[in-house]
């Protein structure tokens, strides 16, 4: 087994991808669009644990380490270990990122993170789709941050169980920013796996839900193919409450917006009355995530640091992704 620290960020979709076509083989039920940012990065180290290891040993430098991460976790090395002849414990460390469970897409770029380093360790091919493929089964949104750039990730490709994701436009593409405006970094009430869980059993919108996405896939493809910023803002915006649309109708209901998210919302729409090209996205949690073009950005962020609730604000860049290369890895 070979000792491997790899890197990995976030990433935001703006066609959204809920619900499961299959809960084991973590097939998503529609088709999903996203940008791989270029931070804030998780760094994930994996080696070899000691003789006396009895188990894995898991640990994040969040304190408490939520006890979901560790089950996960254990469950993915248990299944590199099934596709490996390493058959050892490790030892999984991993610094940084954004705060787990927060609606920041902190998961994706653990697993995605995660999948590049045991894969590395425990000696599974390390083509960006192979990688892509692994990173899927520790959260479905993790095989979007393996590629960089604008990123699909579509069942339609699954063939016998395997499904990565695969780049379609550069980082570059467009010349766009994220602005993440923090409304709250704790941990949501309802994960997004149980989220969705419910809204596919309970929610009478998740069929409608399903039915949209492959259509707003098609128009988000179309719009980045013409370089159309506007009508990507306003595919993105409908998408992101279609999906929450779905969720709030799920028995109990899910709500992942809070006061301060519907007021950042309000501040987009007023942020582009005012000529900013700028549009929305959020995912399951109350952060914002605002899309602008790089020379707005400053702009934009002013615009989000005054609304009422905001605690903070990021700005990231499209980022190249996760994929191994010499200068990403130890
Ligand atoms: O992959 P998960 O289980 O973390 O689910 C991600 C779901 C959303 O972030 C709400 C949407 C998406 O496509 O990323």
């Amino acid at each position: 087994m070979i000792r491997t620290t790899t890197r990995a960020a976030p990433n935001f979709a703006l066609v959204k991808y809920w619900g499961k076509a299959d809960d084991e083989a973590m097939i998503p039920a529609v088709p999903s669009l996203s940008i791989t940012l270029d931070g804030p990065e998780i760094e994930v180290s994996v080696e070899p644990a000691g003789s006396e290891a009895t188990g894995d040993d898991v640990s994040l430098d969040v304190a408490p380490v939520p006890e979901p991460w560790r089950d996960r976790t254990q469950r993915f090395l248990d299944l590199v270990r099934a596709r490996s002849e390493e058959t050892g414990w490790a030892v999984v460390k991993a610094r940084g990122g954004p705060p787990p469970a927060a609606g920041l897409a902190s998961s994706a770029a653990y697993f995605a993170a995660l999948a590049q380093a045991s894969s590395r360790a425990y000696g599974l091919p390390l083509d960006p789709e192979s990688v892509s493929d692994l990173a899927r089964m520790g959260s479905v949104s993790a095989a979007r941050s393996v590629p960089g750039g604008i990123v699909v990730l579509d069942p339609a490709d699954a063939s016998s169980g395997r499904l990565g994701a695969h780049t379609i436009f550069p980082p570059t593409h467009m010349g766009m920013a994220v602005v993440v405006a923090v409304v709250d970094p704790s941990m949501k009430p309802v994960g997004s796996s149980e989220g969705m869980r419910l809204t596919r059993d309970t929610s009478p919108y998740f069929e409608a839900w399903t039915a949209c996405a492959r259509e707003d896939l098609g128009r988000a493809r179309d719009a980045l193919e013409a370089g159309d910023f506007a009508a990507l803002g306003r595919i993105a915006e409908t998408n992101c409450l279609r999906m929450h649309a779905s969720a709030m109708a799920a028995d109990p209901p899910l709500v992942y917006l809070a006061p301060a998210t519907l007021a950042a919302l309000a501040r987009v729409h007023s942020l582009r009355q005012e000529g900013l090209s700028c549009f929305f996205t959020v995912d399951a949690g109350p952060q914002v995530k605002v899309v602008c073009l790089e020379e707005d950005v400053e702009s934009v962020r002013d615009g989000m640091q005054g609304v009422t609730g905001v605690q903070d604000v990021l700005v990231q860049r499209p980022g190249p992704g996760s994929l191994i290369s010499p200068d990403r890895e130890s």
